[in-house]
């Protein structure tokens, strides 16, 4: 995670409101805890994104996605990422994850979402599989993925 990136304010705002459902044009990703793990990260208090993103996340990629972070960072239409979000509770010097906070989505088609770079950007509450986030918000969070256009608007890496 980039120490630099600078968050924004509609970000908190998409997570901790429950808005009603507006552009749900990127679908939940039924199954996505069936799909290929792509890493972990625990974001703790004083991270510029606390606030907003703040706890434990996993990344899941679809079978498509997973053939884009193998290959160069291109990626096809149809590929899917999920950034699983937790609030992280610490225990017994131990931190585990505590409730499902958020289900952020981008999903890759280049003509669909043209505007944003070809992802499309969804935020789903866990509890109501309901989308939060309305075309102006999904704008902002292309806003900050657009520092990593050279890696396909993508911040995180593949390892084996
Ligand atoms: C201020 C910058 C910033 C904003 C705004 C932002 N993201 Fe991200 N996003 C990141 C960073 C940094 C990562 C990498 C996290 C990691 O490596 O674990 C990331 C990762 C992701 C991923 C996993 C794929 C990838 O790029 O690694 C998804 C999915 C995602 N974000 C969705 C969203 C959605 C949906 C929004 C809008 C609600 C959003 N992001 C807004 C910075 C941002």
């Amino acid at each position: 995670m980039n120490n630099k990136i600078r968050p924004l304010p509609v970000l908190a705002a998409a997570l901790a409101v429950a808005v009603p459902v507006f552009a749900a044009d990127v679908p939940y990703p039924q199954g996505y805890r069936q799909w290929t793990h792509v890493k972990t990260l625990e974001l703790k208090p004083g991270h510029p994104l606390y606030e907003a993103v703040g706890g434990i996340h996993h990344l899941y990629a679809n079978a498509a996605a997973l053939k884009g972070y193998r290959g160069g960072h291109r990626f096809a239409d149809g590929a899917v990422i999920v950034f699983d979000l937790f609030a992280a509770n610490d225990a017994g010097n131990a931190t585990a994850e505590g409730a499902r906070k958020a289900v952020l989505v981008m999903r890759k088609d280049a003509r669909r979402y043209a505007a944003t770079g070809g992802w499309g950007y969804q935020v789903y509450d866990p509890a109501t599989q309901a989308a939060k986030l309305d075309a102006k918000a999904q704008g902002e969070c292309h806003a900050c993925h657009q520092a990593q256009e050279k890696q396909g608007f993508v911040f995180s890496a593949w390892r084996d």
